[in-house]
């Protein structure tokens, strides 16, 4: 008698997703489009189009998350105004479960005005309820947690100043719980970068821009054991931030995107060949695919990365953060 050989176990692709809970802005963006740098002095320009749409690097996030198919919550703020139902209605059509979404009487929901050019943007905010969320509200959401763990991503650490004093701590508690924990710090409109050397043990995934990697690596100085000195300058600067704690998932815009972990070795992964309507909220749809990875159980960086990447393209081919973004059948045909 023969026994059959052993085959060891194909990752079960069937299994339920792991929740992802991300926390941080929701507002609106009013995105023009068009080739017009503003001027003052009372000139009236034209542009080609105006989009109302969902914004927040969280909501953005969020919401890509949610359409690659996995269970979605927002822990967030918005005002009791016509933007704050219009931010909801957006979150909750494209399934993100808002029900940890605080609207806030008498306040006012942020509103970014963002010039989209093909190959740059300008953007104005008025922060409204951006910076008034703290991290107990987002501890009490873990508080109240039924059901298994999974990936808590936070963005916009520099817009929420309040959520930004208690994360360290939020981020501590959600690991013990057995969260894995995600940040997308996006910019510092202060050019500051400060807090992150105490936040970035406590973070499994940061997800840079290619400027956001280098100010973070800058403002923070050599990691702790010194950056090992080889590869281009911006995988030198990536080790030295990995070197203290997250793995570091780069945002390269039309390149894709690569990433380097504690070990230093790079994974790289191209984005798509497309025709660009418009980049806002790239990013955010990039870490949509990386966390929807993570969610899926996809334990390959190089096909973590693909799958950001590929989620970024795709996200480029409507107008705002959320007009294109990729459903999980999408995102397969699209990376197959
Ligand atoms: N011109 C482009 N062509 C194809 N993909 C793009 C393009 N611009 C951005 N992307 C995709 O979106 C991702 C994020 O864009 P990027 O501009 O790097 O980030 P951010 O929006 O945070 O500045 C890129 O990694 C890539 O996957
Ligand atoms: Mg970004």
């Amino acid at each position: 008698m023969t026994t059959p050989p052993t085959v060891p176990a194909a990752p079960d692709r069937t299994a339920a997703p792991r929740p992802v809970v991300v926390v941080g802005d929701a507002n609106v963006d009013l995105v023009l489009r068009g080739d017009v740098v503003p001027r003052f002095g009372q000139a009236e320009q034209l542009a080609d189009s105006g989009d109302l749409v969902l914004g927040g690097s969280a909501s953005i996030a969020a919401a890509g998350v949610a359409r690659l198919g996995v269970p979605t919550t927002l822990v967030a703020r918005v005002g009791a105004d016509v933007f704050g139902t219009f931010t909801l209605d957006a979150l909750r059509a494209a399934g993100v479960d808002v029900s940890a979404v605080d609207v806030a009487r008498d306040e006012a929901t942020g509103l970014s005005v963002i010039l989209s050019t093909p190959d740059d943007r300008a953007i104005l905010t008025v922060p409204g309820t951006i910076p008034t969320l703290t991290g107990s509200h987002a501890l009490a959401v873990l508080d109240g947690w039924h059901g298994p763990p999974g990936v808590v991503h936070v963005a916009s650490y520099f817009l929420q100043p309040r959520l930004a004093a208690d994360l360290p701590a939020v981020l501590v508690s959600a690991r013990e719980r057995g969260w894995t924990t995600s940040l997308d710090t996006n910019w510092d409109p202060a050019e500051r970068w400060t807090g992150l050397a105490d936040l970035l043990p406590h973070v499994d995934v940061l997800l840079p821009n290619r400027n956001e990697l280098r100010a973070v690596a800058g403002a923070l100085g050599p990691g702790p054991q010194g950056a090992a000195h080889t590869g281009d300058r911006d995988v030198v600067l990536a080790r030295a931030v990995a070197a203290r704690g997250p793995r570091v998932v780069v945002k390269d815009g039309a390149r894709g995107g690569w990433s380097v972990g504690p070990a230093g070795a790079v994974v790289r992964a191209p984005g798509l060949a497309v025709e660009v309507v418009d980049t806002t909220g790239a990013g955010d749809s990039f870490d949509a695919g990386y966390l929807a990875a993570l969610a899926h159980g996809i334990e390959d960086e190089t096909e973590r990365v693909r799958w950001a990447a590929c989620a970024g393209s795709l996200s480029t081919l409507g107008p705002g953060g959320t007009g294109a973004q990729a459903t999980f059948a999408a995102l397969r045909a699209a990376l197959a």
